[in-house]
């Protein structure tokens, strides 16, 4: 596979074309950004780890009949991936209320949801990925009603498998962001599953494991990156 012209530069990744039109390689960097790229720093490491997180889950994931994007690892900090039309629309489950949910809607920070619940965001940095729902998307054109039906049920069926596998390490899944697009007609789980894109908890102390560290200045970022792996069994050496 031959690594050619870059595509996209995005906040946390690098997207190249290759020789083969239907595949990718995603170079995942060690920049950190929040506040819709308000506040960026760099983390030794995170981009070797964010490659190797994700594609550990996204084997479960697929293990799972949840299909993914990804292929195979390139390297420490690059995957080779499925190239997909990305639907613009941020789908999130939240079993616990933390961050944004609490601001809007006034309830208390690691409040139980019971049934968890799921919002859809649109990607769009200048607007701070404002959270939209499903008329909108059919008004705007962002996806369809099929497609909005088959994320939400593949987001809740990875919240499934999710939850157990980060329970078993000792630790909860508070919540968790997926992007989807679509390749002949499919739809596949594409970018990332890391813990910049999700907030995980211990599950005895509730110390926050996520990135909920670097927005809150809270330190020790990549240590705790290297902890939810070393939990989890992913190999990072
Ligand atoms: N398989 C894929 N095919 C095409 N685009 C993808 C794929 N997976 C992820 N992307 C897109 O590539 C970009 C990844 O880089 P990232 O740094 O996360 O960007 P952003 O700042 O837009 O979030 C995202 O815009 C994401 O939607
Ligand atoms: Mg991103």
């Amino acid at each position: 596979m031959e690594k050619q012209s870059q595509l996209y530069a995005g906040k946390a990744k690098t997207i190249f074309l290759t020789d083969d039109p239907d595949r990718l390689i995603v170079e995942f960097r060690n920049d950190t950004s929040a506040g819709d790229g308000a506040k960026i720093e760099q983390f030794d490491r995170k981009g070797m780890i964010n490659n190797k997180f994700t594609a550990f889950i996204m084997e479960k994931l697929d293990a799972a009949g949840i299909p993914t994007h990804h292929e195979a690892l390139l390297s420490d900090t690059e995957a080779l991936v499925r190239r997909l039309e990305m639907i613009p629309l941020e789908c999130v489950v939240r079993n616990i209320a933390s961050g944004s949910i609490c601001r809007r809607l006034g309830v208390e920070d690691g409040l139980e949801l019971n049934p968890p619940t799921f919002e859809f965001f649109l990607k769009n940095d200048p607007l701070h990925d404002p959270m939209v729902n499903e008329y909108h998307a059919l008004t705007f054109g962002w996806a369809t009603q099929a497609e909005m039906d088959e994320m939400k049920a593949r987001t809740f069926a990875a919240n499934e498998v999710l939850s157990k596998l980060f329970a078993d390490a000792g630790m909860i899944l508070v919540d968790f962001k997926l992007e989807f697009g679509k390749h002949n007609g499919k739809l596949y789980l594409g970018d990332e599953f890391s813990p910049d894109g999700c907030r995980l908890w211990d599950a005895e102390t509730r110390k926050i494991l996520d990135k909920d560290r670097f927005r809150k200045d809270l330190g020790g970022v990549i240590e705790a990156y290297e902890e939810v792996a070393h939990r989890l069994g992913v190999r990072l050496d």
